[in-house]
Formats: structure tokens, sequence, C-alpha cells
């Protein structure tokens, strides 16, 4: 087994993944602990750069976690996220990153279970494609 523990930064909707990780963490629910949650107003304000950063900086999978469909309080910000997110992983794709790293997910505020198995299997996947060749790479040229 292996003993790699992805970090994983979440870009989490203030009004529903956020509030449903706050859920799961009163519900003792267990997530792993490489889960880096940045809380943001809407995922529409999720910026490819954003996640292309996050990736740059070392981690080794990125979710992006908006409200339901019909759900977003500004309209349509996580149909635009899904877009980006579908952009970005073609990306990826291409530059032998893998987009698998990359991931939306939607989800209402009450469903902290759903927070936490979303986690749970992300990482299980993330685990499964290893470390980010990203980082692999900056420390090979430290
Ligand atoms: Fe939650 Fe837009 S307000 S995704």
């Amino acid at each position: 087994m292996s003993d790699f523990e992805p970090v994983v930064v979440v870009f989490a909707c203030d009004y529903c993944a956020y509030t449903a990780a706050d859920v799961a963490g009163r519900m003792n629910l267990e997530y792993p602990a490489g889960i880096r949650i940045v809380r943001v107003p809407c995922t529409g304000k999720v910026d490819s750069l954003y996640v292309l950063r996050a990736l740059e900086k070392g981690a080794d999978g990125v979710l992006v976690a908006g409200c339901l469909d019909g759900d977003c309080h500004f309209k349509n910000g996580n149909l635009r996220a899904a877009a980006r997110v579908k952009a970005l992983k073609r990306l990826l794709d291409e530059i032998n990153i893998g987009s698998g790293r990359v991931e939306m997910v939607q989800m209402s505020a009450g469903q902290g279970a759903v927070f936490a198995e979303t986690a749970r299997n992300f990482v299980a996947t993330v685990q499964e494609l290893g470390p980010n060749p990203i980082k692999h790479a900056a420390s090979q040229a430290a």
C-alpha cells in the first residue's frame, strides 16, 4: 500500500460545499487530512488560473465544489465553473498532468455526508494517479 497522501485543494462555494464541509465536521464525519478548503463566494468566481496555480504550487488534485443545478445564488456561476473545469481537463490531458486531477462536484449545504464521501473518493482517485508530476519535477530540479 502506498504511503502517498495527496494534497487536494477544494474551492468550495460559501453557500453550499463550504457549509457542507462544516456540517461534515460537526457530524464528526472523517475525510482525508490532505484536504485544503478555500472558501469562495461562488464557483463562478474560480478562475482557471486559480486551479492551475494550485497545481503549480504542489496540489495533487483540485476539486471545484459548487451548488446543485438551479441553486447557484449567482444564477449560473456553477454552470460556468463546470464549463471551465471541462476545458481545464482537456488542457491537463494535453500537457500530461492528467484530467483526473481536477473535478467539478455539486452538493447542497446540508449534505455533509456527500462532502465527506466525495472528498474520500477523490483523494483515492488522486492516490491512484500518484503525485502531481509538476511537484515531482520541481523537487528533482531543487
Ligand atoms: Fe454556489 Fe454559485 S453560489 S456555485
